[in-house]
């Protein structure tokens, strides 16, 4: 007897295989463009970039059990709001900055990077800065002259990268938008600064 049973045959396997494969790339296509949809600026996790001219809290969600941001009242960014167009610029320019001059060597945005130095997706709601009033200048400073403004909680400095002011303020508003996106409560037990009522 020569039959060779189905599930043995050369013809089932390959049919097999093309069905497996054309399923898991509709599977992966549907996938793909639900995940753009659910990162993209302005969707239901990830603010609009105009987020940049309101406050941005993080609160505990009773219901989640996680720490997820808060956007409240206008609250522009160096006293100035800035429309669609001139706040996806500003996110655009930090990010570019962020990305030109590698901060990722040491830091990590979104849990991606390097663990020298503090993680920089809530860094806009670190206590460090002092106040939430002081916070924007604090920050520019920082940027500006990492090494003469070191708050040093780490025992490590942060070197000099000669950023501009323009590029140091972009990068503030970066990272301002950043904070509002919501994480899924990461990083886990940062502790936000408070913030007036
Ligand atoms: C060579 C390593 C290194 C690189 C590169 C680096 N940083 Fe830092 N950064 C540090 C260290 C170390 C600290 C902690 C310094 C301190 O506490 O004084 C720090 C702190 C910071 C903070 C304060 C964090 C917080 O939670 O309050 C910000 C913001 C920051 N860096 C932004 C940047 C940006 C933006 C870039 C790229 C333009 C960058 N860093 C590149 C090492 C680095």
């Amino acid at each position: 007897m020569d039959q060779t049973a189905w599930w043995a045959s050369g013809s089932f396997w390959r049919k097999t295989a093309i069905w497996v494969t054309g399923a898991s790339l509709v599977a992966l296509i549907f996938l793909s463009i639900d995940s753009l949809v659910k990162i993209s600026a302005g969707s239901q996790r990830v603010p609009a970039y105009t987020v940049v001219n309101q406050r941005v809290d993080y609160v505990l969600n009773e219901e989640r059990h996680v720490q997820q941001p808060k956007i409240g009242a206008e609250q522009p960014l160096f006293g100035r709001k800035l429309d669609a167009e001139q706040a996806e610029a500003l996110v655009r320019h930090g990010k570019l900055t962020v990305q030109a001059k590698n901060c990722m060597d040491c830091h990590t945005l979104l849990g991606n990077g390097a663990y020298y130095a503090p993680d920089l997706t809530k860094a806009w709601l670190d206590p460090a800065w002092g106040s939430a009033a002081e916070r924007e200048k604090a920050m520019v400073e920082f940027l500006l002259d990492p090494t003469d403004n070191a708050r040093n909680t780490l025992g490590r400095r942060m070197p000099n990268l000669h950023l501009t002011e323009d590029e140091a303020k972009s990068v503030t508003g970066f990272l301002k938008w950043m904070a509002a996106i919501d994480t899924n409560g990461f990083p886990y037990n940062f502790t936000p600064m408070k913030q007036e009522n």
